[in-house]
C-alpha cells in the first residue's frame, strides 16, 4: 500500500523524498540515515543556518542563457553538486551504491564511494563512466588501509576524500535503542573479514557500527597521517570535516587539494558550528589556495547558491539521494539529483547569476 501511495503522489521536493522514504525503510535503516548525534540539534542548526541567510539578488542581467558547468580536480562537471559519501548504501535498495553513482553520472556530477560501501570500488567503478572518488577512513591496521587505497587508485578512482571528523563515533541514540547492525547478508566488500563480522552483530541498546570503529578505526589519527598518505598515493586528497580556517590551512600545508566543509550531517558532535556559518571563514583563510567544497543539510537550490556565494566551488548531497534510492533504485536517486539540479538553475537565475562563478559574497545580505 505504501508502495501505491508513491507511485501515485508526485514527489517535487527533496523533504517530500524524506516523508516518502520514511515510509518505505525498516525503522532501524531509516533512523541510521536520517538520525544525527545526541540531542540532534546540529541537524536542526544546519538547516536553520542556510534559511536564516538572505539573497541580495542582482536583476536585468539578462539571465537567458546559461551553465552551471564547474571544473573540479580536473573532471567537468554539469553542475557543482556531487554525491556525498554514505555507509551502506544496499539497506536503502537492493542495488546500493551501483544504482547511486548511475543516478550521479546520469545527472552529470560525480560520485563520492564510502570506505564503509556495500559494493567493491571495482564494481561501481565499472558500472559508471563518471568521476569517482573514493572516501577514506584510517583503520589501526595501517596495512589494510594502504592496501585500500591502492586498490582505489588502481581501479580508476581520481581522487581521495579522508574524513577526519570521525576519530571516534558520534552518540546516535536511535541506533542504540535500536540494536543498530548491518545483517551479514549484506556484503560490505571494502573492509576485511574480522571487521564484517562485528558490524553484524546485534547487540541491545548499542549500535554495531559504533563497536566496529571503537575496535577498527584509529583514533590517535594525526596531521603526520595526511602526510603519509599522501606519501601512499597520487590521487589528490580532500579533508572532509573542517570546519576552521586554520585547520584548512594546516590541511593545505600537509599537502591536501582541497577540504570540505562539513560536521557529517550532524551525525557526530552534536552542537557544532553549522557549515554554513563556518564556510565563509574557510574560504577567507584559504584564499582560494585549494578546491573547498561544503556539505550538510543542503536540501534547496536556494542553499547551493549561498554556497557558492561564501566560496565554495561545489556542495556534496547527503541523505536525499538515500531516500531516492530508496523510493524507486537508481532512477529515485536520479530524481531527488534532477531536481536539485533544476532548483539551482532556477536559484542561479533568479539571483541574477549566469554561471556559478558569479555567486559572488555580495549576493548574501551582510
Ligand atoms: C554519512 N556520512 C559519511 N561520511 C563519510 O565521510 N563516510 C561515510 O561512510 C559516511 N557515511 C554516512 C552514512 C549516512 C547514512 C549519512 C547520512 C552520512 C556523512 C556524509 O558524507 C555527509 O557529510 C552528510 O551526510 C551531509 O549532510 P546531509 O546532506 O546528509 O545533510
Ligand atoms: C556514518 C559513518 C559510517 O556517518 O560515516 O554512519
Amino acid at each position: 500500500m505504501t508502495q501505491d501511495r508513491a507511485a501515485v503522489m508526485p514527489l517535487v521536493n527533496l523533504h517530500q523524498y524524506e516523508s516518502a522514504a520514511a515510509e518505505r525503510l525498516p525503522r532501524m535503516v531509516f533512523d541510521y540515515y536520517a538520525g544525527g548525534a545526541g540531542d540532534e540539534l546540529l541537524l536542526r542548526t544546519s538547516r536553520a543556518a542556510w534559511d536564516g541567510i538572505a539573497i541580495r539578488y542582482r536583476v536585468l542581467r539578462d539571465v537567458s542563457r546559461r551553465s552551471h558547468r564547474i571544473e573540479l580536480l580536473g573532471h567537468a562537471l554539469d553542475w557543482p553538486v556531487l554525491v556525498a559519501p554514505m555507509a551502506f548504501q544496499q539497506l536503502a535498495h537492493a542495488d546500493g551504491e551501483l544504482a547511486t553513482a548511475r543516478a550521479a553520472d546520469a545527472t552529470g556530477t560525480g560520485f563520492i564511494l564510502s570506505t564503509l560501501a556495500t559494493r567493491s570500488i571495482e564494481s561501481v567503478r565499472a558500472a559508471t563512466g563518471g568521476p569517482l572518488w573514493f572516501q577514506l577512513y584510517i583503520y589501526r591496521d595501517r596495512g589494510l588501509t594502504e592496501a585500500l587505497v591502492r586498490r582505489a587508485e588502481q581501479a580508476g578512482c581520481t581522487a581521495l576524500v579522508l574524513t577526519v571528523d570521525a576519530p571516534m563515533l558520534g552518540r546516535r541514540e536511535r541506533d542504540l535503542l535500536n540494536g543498530f547492525h548491518v545483517p551479514a547478508e549484506t556484503p560490505i566488500p571494502n573492509v576485511g573479514a574480522a571487521p564484517r563480522d562485528v558490524l553484524a552483530e546485534r547487540v541491545e541498546t548499542a549500535s554495531s557500527l559504533a563497536a566496529f570503529t571503537e575496535r577498527h578505526w584509529d583514533a590517535s589519527i594525526s596531521w603526520a597521517d595526511l602526510d603519509w598518505l599522501g606519501s601512499l598515493t597520487r590521487m589528490p586528497i580532500l579533508v572532509k570535516g573542517i570546519v576552521r580556517g586554520d585547520d584548512a590551512v594546516r590541511a593545505l600545508q600537509h599537502g591536501a587539494s582541497g577540504v570540505i566543509v562539513s560536521n557529517h550531517g550532524g551525525r557526530q558532535l552534536d552542537t557544532a558550528i553549522p557549515t554554513a556559518r563556518a564556510l565563509g571563514d574557510v574560504a577567507d583563510a584559504m584564499a582560494g589556495g585549494g578546491a573547498l567544497l561544503v556539505d550538510g543539510g543542503i536540501r534547496r537550490g536556494t542553499d547551493v547558491v549561498k554556497a557558492l556565494a561564501l566560496g565554495a566551488q561545489a556542495v556534496l548531497l547527503g541523505r536525499p539521494v538515500l531516500w531516492g534510492l530508496a523510493v524507486d533504485g537508481a532512477a529515485g536517486a536520479q530524481r531527488v539529483l534532477q531536481l536539485l539540479k533544476e532548483e539551482c538553475d532556477l536559484a542561479l537565475a533568479l539571483a541574477g547569476c549566469r554561471t556559478p562563478a558569479e555567486a559572488t559574497r555580495d549576493l548574501l545580505a551582510p
